[in-house]
């Protein structure tokens, strides 16, 4: 009995785990608003403090013409899949990325899988 509730429980945790990871676009749309429009657009073309994040989901980083990025974000080749957004957007000023987006990283999971699966509506 005991370990059926044990099972019970570590299903239940692992679904709502699981769930985490699915973003909601709809919520992402809202933390994109609220916390990234300050410096960047969602449109083509517009760049504000930080460039356009129009068509960012699959896109080879500091790929928007006429936005001067930082040296770090230059060197960086690995294109812009859902993982590297999460780990950028965790920690946007870690090693591979350079510094130049002063923002602190968004640290729950949720609300960074709810961002990318905004993003990859920007098409
Ligand atoms: C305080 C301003 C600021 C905030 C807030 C901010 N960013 Fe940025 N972001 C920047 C700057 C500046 C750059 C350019 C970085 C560089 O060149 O190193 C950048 C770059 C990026 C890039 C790389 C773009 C490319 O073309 O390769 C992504 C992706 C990104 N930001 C996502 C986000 C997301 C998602 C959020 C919200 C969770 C966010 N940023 C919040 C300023 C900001």
């Amino acid at each position: 009995m005991l370990r059926r509730i044990v099972l019970v429980v570590v299903l239940a945790s692992l679904a709502s785990s699981a769930q985490a990871l699915d973003g909601d676009s709809v919520a992402g749309k809202n933390i994109f608003q609220r916390i990234c429009q300050n410096c960047h657009s969602a449109e083509i073309g517009i760049n504000k403090v930080g460039p356009s994040l129009w068509n960012i989901v699959g896109r080879q980083p500091a790929a928007v013409p006429d936005y001067a990025y930082s040296e770090g974000m230059k060197r960086n080749n690995a294109p812009w899949t859902t993982a590297a957004l999460d780990a950028y957007i965790a920690d946007p000023r870690g090693d591979v990325h350079g510094v130049k987006m002063y923002f602190k990283g968004l640290a729950d999971a949720k609300e960074r899988a709810d961002v990318v699966a905004y993003l990859s509506t920007l098409k």
